[in-house]
Parts: structure tokens; sequence; C-alpha cells
């Protein structure tokens, strides 16, 4: 069966419905994937099915409206969970649904069946209980959660066929390591967090799967995602409507300890790059990060010269759970990804600005 384009534009010259075409190069699927899907007769709506789970949060909205715009089927689930303002969630879901081919379910990633519902082509998955703070206080909320909800994530993509499965890790799983950068070969026995270790037991499991099944993934570990619609229990977002509100920002311990600040739409593009796979990777996990770090005092900074305003700061001890530094190698995400962050910290920043 010869591989056509079907997008649609029905009866008009250049419906791909109506007129199939081979190697089609007016959408940015069929550019990107060679042709869009197998032609088996006028069928309206074939098109790619993804599930994305967690589309209501801040990555998981700003990945699944990124594949919105490109024309694929997007099945989006989240539970709207209360760990944060809901009406934020709220407001995700209601940018996302001014799409058509956006559909939402209010569905937990423990107990759904979406993916044996529609047997999608590609699985993101992103919902997870977040924040390592949280986990200290609700360990077993973030293993039910994260570990169990992510067996019934694998039992349904091996069950379907799913032909790719991306799923969110963290820069958390390398806990206290002090060797810098840090690199996807370095041991991660180190986490100090129940939220580190579920995601490190996420990677085990998806590698077992891949052992068992051959069920192909990449695990992306992120490094402090920030930008607009960003998390409110993040610093990023706190500290930048704190300092421009003239509210106080907690500042925990003497501002030496670092992070890789890394903005959305480059962690987007990681995600996308992964989906699509052009380099057929079987079972990686893979940094995506800006691979420049700062000082949180260095952050302070920045935030106040963007905000145009000192920040009122109140001084409180080092976290339980907070790592000291953090540093993305991003040899192996630029190698198999092609993955290039592009947005320098300061423009990141302004952008999260001029979105509050
Ligand atoms: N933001 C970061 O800097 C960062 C860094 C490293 C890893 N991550 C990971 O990336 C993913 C997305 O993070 P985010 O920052 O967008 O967090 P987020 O909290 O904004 O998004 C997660 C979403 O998952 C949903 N969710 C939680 N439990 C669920 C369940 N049982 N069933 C269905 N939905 C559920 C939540 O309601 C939320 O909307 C998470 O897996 C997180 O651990 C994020």
């Amino acid at each position: 069966m010869s591989k056509h384009c079907v997008l649609g534009d029905c009866y008009k010259e250049y419906c791909h419905h109506c007129f199939p075409v081979l190697n089609c190069k007016k959408h940015d699927i069929c550019i990107e994937q060679g042709m869009f899907e197998e032609y088996s007769g006028y069928k309206f709506n074939q098109t790619i099915n993804i599930v994305v789970t967690g589309c209501a949060g801040f990555i998981g909205s700003h990945f699944t409206e990124f594949i919105l715009k490109k024309g694929y089927n997007v099945y989006g689930i989240d539970n709207l969970n209360d760990y944060y303002d809901v009406t934020i969630k709220h407001n995700n879901i209601n940018i996302l649904s001014q799409y058509n081919n956006f559909t939402f379910l209010k569905e937990d990633i423990r107990t759904t069946n979406i993916i044996n519902d529609i047997k999608p082509t590609y699985v993101i998955h992103l919902a997870s209980m977040a924040g390592v703070r949280y986990s200290i206080k609700n360990p077993c909320l973030y293993n039910d959660i994260n570990v169990n909800g992510f067996y019934n994530i694998l039992e349904q993509c091996v069950k379907n066929h799913v032909k790719q499965l991306v799923y969110a890790s963290s820069s958390s799983v390398y806990g206290l390591n002090k060797k810098i950068p840090f690199c996807e070969d370095d041991a991660i026995s180190t986490c100090n967090s129940p939220y580190a270790c579920s995601k490190v037991a996420m990677e085990l499991n998806a590698n077992t799967y891949y052992q068992l099944y051959n069920l192909q993934s990449i695990g992306l570990r992120f490094f402090t995602v920030y930008g607009p619609r960003g998390r409110p229990d993040m610093a990023p977002l706190k500290f930048m409507s704190n300092i421009k509100n003239g509210i106080p920002i907690d500042k925990y311990g003497n501002g030496t300890s670092g992070r890789d600040y890394t903005y959305i739409d480059d962690i987007v593009n990681g995600i996308y790059s992964s989906m699509i796979n052009k380099n057929d990777i079987q079972c990686e996990v893979i940094n995506l990060g800006n691979s420049k770090p700062i000082s949180l005092n260095t952050f302070i900074e920045l935030c106040e010269k963007k905000c145009n305003k000192k920040a009122i700061i109140n001084q409180l001890d080092e976290q339980l759970g907070d790592v000291p530094f953090t540093c993305a190698s991003i040899e192996k995400a630029k190698i198999l990804l092609n993955y290039e962050p592009k947005t320098k910290l300061e423009d990141g920043l302004q952008k999260l600005y001029d979105s509050l």
C-alpha cells in the first residue's frame, strides 16, 4: 500500500482527502515524517492520534498546543488535582479546547483506559506528582501516582503496539552527585527525595519494558523548566510575580546553590524530536537542559533587573530535598535529538515577565 497524505480540506482542489498525494510538502507533519498516514480510501479524520498525559499542566499544555498546531489529533488526559491552583489548569485546558483536533478527558493515569480505547501512535507521558518538597511529606502518593500510574501506561502501550513512548523524568535523579555536568551514564545512587526515587523507578521500568516487550521509549530528564504559564510552586514564576507585586520571596540557603534553567520552548522542541525519533532510538534516557547554570543569587538579581524592582527577601535555611547544583550535559541530546536550546535566560525571563 502506498503512503499518501490524506489531510483534508474537503472538496477543494488541494484537499488531500479527496486528492491524496504522495510526498506531500504542504503540512508540517508530512514534511517531517515523509508522509502522513497510510491511505486506504476516502476516510475522514484519518490522522495520527497522540495521547498526552498531564495536558493541563505546565509542560503538558505547552507541548499539546505545539502539536495541535501541527495538525495531530490529540487526546489529553489530566486528573486536574489541586497540588496547585486548579484555575491555572482550567485556563490551560480552555486554551487547548479552542483547537478542533483536541479532546480532553478528566482521567487519572492509574485507572485510565485511554490508550486501549484510542490506540494512539504516540504516547507522551508527562503526568506526575511533581515537586520535591511535597514528596517528602507524601512519599506514598508519589510512589502510587508516578510509579504505579506509569505501570498502567506501560501495560497499555505494550498491548496496543504504541510506536513511541516519551515520558518525563527529571534532573532530580542525579541527586547529590558532585561531578558536573550531569551525564546520562553517571551513577544515580544519591537521590535525596521520594520524588527523585520515583523518577529513577520510572526509568528502570521503561528499560524493563523494553527488555521484556521491545517497547520503544525515551525518558527525558528535564532541568528546571520555566516560562509563561509556569508552575506556581517553582522559583522562576514565584520570584518574578512576587518581586513585581512587592511580595517577599523565600530564599533558601546563602544563594550559592545553582540551577540549569531551561526555557519551555526548548523543552517542547526536545519532546517533539523524541516523539518523531528520527534516529530510531530504542530505549534511552536523555538530559534536556540549557547547560548554563547560574547561582540563586545571580538568578534573583536577574529577576530584579527584569522587574526593575528590588526583591524583599525572606531568608530561610536550606530545605530538605533540595540539591546544591544542577547542570546538564546536553551532548547526547544534541547527537540523538538534534537538540539545541535557543533561549537565553535573560530572554526567557523577559517572556515570562511579559506574560504576568
Ligand atoms: N517543570 C520542571 O521543571 C520539571 C523538571 C523535571 C521534571 N519535570 C516533570 O515533567 C512533567 C511535567 O511537569 P510540569 O512542570 O508540567 O508539572 P505540572 O504539575 O504542571 O503538570 C503535571 C500534570 O499532571 C497532572 N497529574 C498529576 N497526577 C495525575 C494523575 N494521577 N492522573 C492524571 N493527571 C495527573 C496534574 O494535574 C498536572 O496538570 C512531570 O512528570 C514532572 O515530574 C518537570
